[in-house]
């Protein structure tokens, strides 16, 4: 790591993605094409990585909105917070925690039941019978998983699951 390169972000240590743990690291970007509060997506095969730049350091996780799997990477960063652009969604990233549940309402991590969005003044709106009410109502928030990060000569390496084989 150079002088100036930024470091890893710390995670909680029960949050690692599974299949990553002494996985090797592969060179993903060069931190210049990662500066101060930007997101970018970079894959391998069918992962698609998440690499962010938060004030807390470099996070990798998946590119999934942890509600419904949207790309986080075209949402916005601000400061270790990503806002998701399908459902307004936004998630800690330094914690694995919503901070602000989807206007879908749905379940948090631990299960409780959010209800949907109404506007200030309006009436809670009821919910729809059916099956795809239903589904965004048991969807629940899956909190993040990480993947371990470092930075050697100006180059973000990532540890990820081996490839599969086949
Ligand atoms: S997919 Fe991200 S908030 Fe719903």
């Amino acid at each position: 790591m150079g002088a100036m390169d930024p470091g890893p972000a710390p995670f909680p240590a029960h949050l690692q993605a599974p299949g990553s743990t002494g996985s090797a690291f592969e060179t993903m970007l060069d931190v210049a094409s990662l500066p101060p509060g930007s997101m970018r997506r970079v894959s391998r095969g069918d992962l698609d990585v998440l690499l962010a730049h938060t004030p807390a350091g470099i996070v990798a996780t998946d590119d999934r909105c942890p509600h419904m799997s949207a790309p986080l990477s075209i949402g916005t960063l601000d400061g270790c917070v990503v806002a998701c652009p399908l459902h307004d969604g936004r998630f800690d990233l330094a914690t694995g925690d919503p901070v602000q549940m989807p206007t879908t309402g749905g379940l948090y991590p631990d299960g409780r039941y959010h209800p949907v969005w109404t506007p200030d003044g309006r009436e809670p709106k009821v919910d729809a019978p059916g099956k795809k009410a239903e589904a965004r109502r048991l969807t629940r928030i899956r909190r993040f998983r990480y993947y371990p990060v470092r930075v050697v000569d100006g180059w973000i390496e990532v540890a990820l699951p081996p490839v599969p084989e086949g």
